[in-house]
């Protein structure tokens, strides 16, 4: 892949149309790319990022391609692998090349790549560095999501560079932004899966870039953005206060009484205006829940009760809950339990991190009687007024 964003600025990086799966946990199923950038100064030479490792020899034959014989800096945005991971090589390559980025970073690629002290120019947050008729301008992004995160912004022809910032997973021969919706549901589900545990250093990262006038977006994973503000107005809805009048249903069943009282339940929250979105935690796609989760007011987890506690399944789903900080600002439990159990205990200590207010569950011994279908009703009644409370109902 060798393509022309703007003069002298070329996309050099790979393709992974065959990924399924990023950190052994992410679903990819439409792949994602490395986007690596090369910029010709009229005196020096940068290659913006690299590739994963696997696909080092896609990176070194676009280079080899574009005809590029020098690299003055590799200027490396984020340390994490994927775009790291083949810096050696390309230092093998061009040997004259040095490394730039911020101290954090360099202590990091130090420790995962081993590479020498002396290959390193370190840079300041807003430093400049001249190609000649090019400038890069380096602003430090912090927590997206790594906290040695920065981006370049190249002055002369206006495009960012944030790495992961702005990114999307989908493997596309387009190098810009063809088709806005599909790159949408792509970037919302990048956005879920990896930054939605840093909305607030997002919030002022997103304050930062108001600084500068921005129109294109190259970032490290999908398409080129030539329309900065679909993007950025994205990422102010996700990251922003504001919740939806959504509630997520996140379930197990193993004996049919846990799915009874979803089957119930979920009837009584459309009854009420309220939409939904129901996950059979089994088999399900832990991507396509965490793009629910990304505006949902309030989160109910089914589960019926294994060896005392939660079914693991729905304890993975909480831990996991829990670990990317969606903005839910109401939870509650329900299923069922068959001689005894401390699954909502367990389950509720699960889910520490959420600023949520527990909604009092409801959970039934065996098979839900009518008295519980009420109970049922009666929780859709109660999130129903806290939804209105919050504005999101009328
Ligand atoms: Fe795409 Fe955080 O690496």
């Amino acid at each position: 892949m060798t393509n022309e964003i703007k003069p002298n600025v070329y996309a050099v990086g790979a393709i992974d149309w065959d990924r399924r799966l990023f950190d052994e946990l992410i679903p990819l199923p439409d792949g994602t790319s490395y986007n690596a950038y090369i910029v010709k100064g009229s005196q020096k030479t940068a290659l913006l990022d690299t590739v994963d490792p696997k696909k080092t020899h896609v990176l070194l034959d676009n280079l080899v391609r574009a005809g590029i014989q020098r690299i003055d800096y590799v200027v490396a945005h984020h340390a994490e692998q994927d775009h790291s991971g083949s810096i050696p090589d390309v230092l093998l390559l061009y040997p004259e090349a040095k490394v730039v980025t911020n101290a954090k970073c360099k202590a990091m690629l130090m420790a995962l790549l081993r590479i020498e002290d002396d290959k390193f120019i370190v840079v300041e947050d807003g430093q400049e560095l001249s190609l000649g008729d090019k400038t890069l301008k380096f602003i430090f992004i912090p927590w997206v999501h790594w906290p040695e995160t920065l981006g370049t912004y190249l002055v002369e022809d206006k495009i960012l560079f944030p790495c992961d910032f702005f990114g999307s997973h989908l493997a596309s021969s387009d190098v810009f932004v063809k088709d806005e919706p599909m790159v949408y549901e792509c970037a919302k589900r990048y956005y879920a899966e990896i930054m939605m545990p840093f909305r607030t250093p997002i919030k002022n990262n997103l304050k930062k870039l108001e600084a500068f006038d921005i129109q294109i977006i190259a970032p490290s994973h999908g398409p080129v953005y030539q329309r900065p503000q679909f993007i950025i107005d994205a990422y102010k809805d996700w990251a922003g206060d504001d919740v939806k009048n959504e509630v997520v249903v996140a379930y197990v069943s193993m004996h049919d009484s846990t799915r009874d009282m979803v089957e119930h339940f979920v009837g009584a929250l459309i009854d009420r205006d309220i939409n939904v979105r129901q996950f059979n935690l089994t088999g399900v796609d832990i991507g396509e829940l965490a793009m629910a989760l990304v505006d949902a007011a309030t989160v109910v987890i089914g589960s019926p009760t294994v060896l005392v506690g939660p079914h693991p399944t729905t304890a993975y789903a909480a831990f996991l809950a829990n670990a990317l900080r969606p903005k839910t600002r109401f939870v509650s439990i329900i299923g069922s339990y068959g001689w005894a159990g401390k699954m909502v205990e367990q389950l509720s200590g699960m889910l520490g991190n959420l600023k949520v207010e527990v909604i009092e569950p409801v959970i039934t011994k065996g098979v839900a009687t009518d008295k519980d279908f009420v109970s049922l009703d009666l929780l859709a009644d109660k999130i129903a007024a806290k939804h209105r409370e919050i504005g999101i109902l009328k």
